[in-house]
């Protein structure tokens, strides 16, 4: 009898030494141990033995059932540490994460910043404007008379008799000058709209503007400044030229070119064959807009700019339809 408890015992430990899985030793615990198991049954049957055998059968048995007790836990608790083990190793921790995708700034955004960010080093501060304005604000006060055709019911979109959406960024100038006395130093970025649809036109595009007012200010601080931005928003190295042009708010006025950069100046598409691409438009404020501001015209004088956004980023990027800009297609939009 006391040899089979004991061989009882040997065939558990090795079954458990071989089980596969917690499935397998949880049945062996059943088979030993439970209600009907043979170390239960063997404890059960004692009384049938000899009563000089009965002391160390009882002995043998309960060392036994302890022990399987406690090789059958620990046979569990180590199943279930090497699936941790098993979990953690099948996760490859050097693997590079996959990024989440970010939006970026649209191309009109991350210029205008540009283009702000550059005057501003220079001591612009960033001025605004309403986009709603009245006729007196986008053309009277900056001298395009009545009859001017820029006044063409064509290109302006008018809200009423009296209101306009602005057609420029340029009456930012005449509010500024309005709210602040000289010096004045600032660049406006904003939407304008006109009445104008096509491959090359839309009815809203943004603009920068930019006015600088002081004493003894001459058409060299013009140069100067636009040829440093110029230089900075294309490249260093980059041609540019001054062409006399007309505005009615500014008298010298100018516009800028720079050498085309698709075929440089020899002459293509992209440039009408002339070699040079308009970037903006610029001169000298004219006295008639200093007064409707009521600046005195003999002490100050000043310049002023303005410019397409979507022109200047066209030429930078390379872009040759306007459209893009107003799409929203992803690919387009996530190169920048
Ligand atoms: N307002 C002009 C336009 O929309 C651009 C412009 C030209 C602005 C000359 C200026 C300037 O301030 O001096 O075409």
């Amino acid at each position: 009898m006391e040899n089979s408890i004991v061989q009882i015992k040997a065939e558990a430990l090795e079954s458990v030494a071989v089980a596969a899985d917690i499935e397998q030793i949880k049945s062996l615990s059943v088979k030993y141990l439970g209600r009907k198991g043979l170390v239960t049954l063997f404890l059960r049957n004692i009384s049938q033995l000899p009563v000089n055998e009965r002391p160390e059968a009882g002995k043998q048995a309960n060392i036994t059932k302890k022990k399987l007790e406690s090789a059958f836990e620990k046979a569990i608790a180590d199943f279930e540490a090497k699936t941790k083990d098993d979990e953690f190793n099948a996760i490859d921790v050097s693997l590079p994460g996959r990024p989440s995708s970010a939006g970026t700034l649209h191309p009109i955004t991350h210029i205008t910043r540009r283009i702000c960010s550059i005057f501003s080093r220079m001591g612009f501060d960033i001025a605004e404007g309403p986009e709603i304005e009245t006729d007196y604000y986008n053309f009277e006060a900056l001298n395009i008379p009545k009859n001017h055709p820029a006044r063409d019911m064509q290109d302006t979109f008018y809200v009423s008799d009296n209101i306009v959406l602005r057609t420029h960024t340029s009456p930012i100038q005449v509010h500024i000058m309005e709210q602040n006395a000289p010096p004045i130093r600032i660049v406006a970025p904003g939407k304008v709209y006109r009445c104008d649809s096509d491959l090359t036109h839309t009815p809203m595009f943004n603009q920068v503007e930019g006015l600088l007012v002081d004493e003894h200010v001459s058409f060299g601080d013009l140069k100067g400044v636009l040829e440093a931005f110029v230089h900075e928003i294309f490249d260093e190295q980059i041609s540019l030229r001054f062409r006399p042009s007309f505005f009615p708010f500014t008298e010298p006025s100018a516009e800028v070119d720079i050498l085309c950069v698709m075929c440089r100046g020899k002459g293509c598409k992209v440039c009408s064959q002339t070699g040079w691409l308009e970037v903006l438009g610029c001169g000298m404020v004219h006295p008639a807009v200093f007064e409707n501001a009521g600046y005195d015209t003999t002490r100050y004088s000043g310049f002023a700019f303005g410019m397409g956004v979507e022109r200047l980023a066209m030429l930078k990027y390379g872009i040759n339809d306007l459209r893009m800009f107003f799409e929203s297609d992803y690919r387009f939009l996530r190169q920048f």
